[in-house]
């Protein structure tokens, strides 16, 4: 392949281009980015033309913009849509981050003895999607584009895709494909080349639970008046049993239970139990019982308080027996779970859960539903075929934990499905401090994405 030398003679300026999208704060969270997401994407719809694509676009939404490209070569021919995500989460807490998260640095680690960047988004999407665009620019230079490719680059993930959803509905032709590509996802380790074959799906809720109609003083009116923060921990504390299950009725009704096979199959992926606790510095575990630490974080659903708040918490202590009580809770959730019945289902418990002395408030904030990537289909195969050519190894399907609820989407408007070829780690530290993606990921990541295009063309024309 031409391609390859080209690779080897545009590296460097591969990774100098990355390190200028990362110095864009393009945090969708936060509104005092707005500008900054505009500034991210015009830079982008530049690369994007740079790199070979024939018409490019901007597309306004209510929230932040789209980036859309195409290089059509032959109606004839598959297409390829790549999908990415140009926002990244707030870079807090700041003072935790060695160096500025917007001010990437190479630096090498245990992990990482080529090199790693460290800046927030050089993992999540921001490298990963990058990559995308550089291996499109090497087929492209080289003539050596097996056939047509679409670009759709969003700014609203980490928000939930909020616009996501009505521009697909609202432009199902110019987005017509074949596949939808994303690297938005990890890989087991650099030596264990891995292809997501699913991720969870999300109910996210926010609780408010109010007592009286005032701060108390917590000694005059304490031991005879509910305290919300109390009475909500104790909630919280009941909706798992004691072996790790989560207690909502009905939650568990839908789930799909592998068979012994696929779970004794998933658990032979290299996992190291010692090595794991000792990266997140615990002694131990923990978890729903009768599931290992590898199925506990992809093939269950799980519930999380995402955060928690209410009374006092400035300086120095003040009594005081407080009228509200907050929480975020998350519950991940796997096939066939939807979103929206298990938030319906949440709603229903938390207020049948609460004693009459408090008023409970629920709230669902977005949702996403679960989804498997067929692992029998030419598109997983083409994904195999490429990791083999780079790794030298067969990859290994993987669940993942986390969630990309447009990959539902994609595959209920477009009836279409989707190839997740992640190549961070998990111990990337996507959405904390410190987030990093190694040189090395990067790099295969743009060496291995061509071989996935010449394979599916391959597959695809022969079966059509
Ligand atoms: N890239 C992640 C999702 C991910 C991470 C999948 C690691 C598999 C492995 C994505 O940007 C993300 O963070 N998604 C959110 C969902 C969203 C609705 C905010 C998530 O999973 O929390
Ligand atoms: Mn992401
Ligand atoms: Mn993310």
């Amino acid at each position: 392949m031409k391609a390859i030398d080209f690779f080897e003679a545009n590296k460097d300026r591969f990774l100098e281009e990355l390190l200028e999208i990362l110095r864009i704060p393009s945090v969708s969270a936060n509104s005092n980015h707005k500008n900054d997401m505009w500034v991210c994407v015009e830079n982008l719809k530049v690369k994007l033309q740079e790199a070979g694509a024939d018409f490019v676009e901007i597309c306004p939404t209510e929230g932040h913009p789209i980036l859309y490209g195409e290089k059509i070569i032959d109606p004839q021919l598959p297409t390829v849509l790549v999908y990415g995500h140009y926002d990244v989460q707030p870079p807090d807490p700041l003072d935790l981050w060695t160096s500025g998260p917007f001010d990437p640095v190479i630096k090498i680690t245990d992990r990482h003895p080529d090199g790693a960047i460290f800046a927030r988004g050089a993992c999540d999407d921001k490298g990963q999607m990058y990559m995308h665009f550089k291996a499109f620019e090497m087929m492209s230079k080289t003539n050596e584009l097996p056939c047509n490719i679409k670009f759709m680059i969003e700014g609203e993930e980490e928000v939930g895709s909020p616009n996501l959803g009505i521009f697909i509905k609202e432009n199902k032709t110019k987005l017509a494909c074949d596949v939808i590509l994303i690297s938005d996802t990890s890989m087991i380790a650099n030596d264990v080349p891995s292809i997501t074959s699913g991720l969870r799906g999300l109910a996210y809720m926010e609780v408010e639970v109010t007592g009286p109609n005032r701060d108390l003083h917590s000694g005059t009116y304490g031991g005879a008046v509910a305290n919300p923060i109390n009475i909500l921990c104790k909630m919280i504390a009941s909706l798992h049993d004691e072996r790790g299950h989560i207690t909502i009725d009905g939650f568990y009704d839908e789930v799909l239970e592998l068979s012994e096979e696929e779970r004794f199959a998933m658990n032979q992926a290299p996992f190291q139990l010692d090595s794991y606790k000792k990266s997140l510095d615990i002694k131990n575990v923990h978890g729903e019982e009768g599931y290992t630490t590898l199925e506990r974080a992809s093939i269950r659903p799980t519930l999380d308080v995402n955060g928690i708040w209410g009374g006092y918490t400035g300086e120095g202590a003040k009594t005081v027996l407080p009228s509200k009580a907050f929480a975020k809770i998350s519950m991940r959730l796997v096939p066939n779970q939807s979103s929206e019945q298990i938030a319906s289902l949440f709603e229903s418990y938390f207020k049948k859960i609460a004693p009459d002395s408090v008023e409970v408030k629920v709230n669902a904030h977005h949702g996403g539903e679960p989804v498997l990537t067929p692992t029998n289909g030419i598109e997983y195969r083409a994904a195999a075929l490429a990791y083999k050519k780079t790794f030298g190894k067969e990859p290994i399907p993987a669940r993942a934990g986390g969630s990309i609820p447009i990959v539902a989407l994609f595959e209920e408007v477009l009836g279409v499905k989707t190839v997740l070829m992640g190549f961070g780690l998990d111990s990337d530290a996507i959405h904390s401090p410190n987030e990093n993606f190694g040189l090395f990921n990067y790099y295969k990541g743009i060496q291995t994405l061509p071989h996935f295009y010449h394979f599916y063309t391959e597959l695809k024309t022969r079966i059509s």
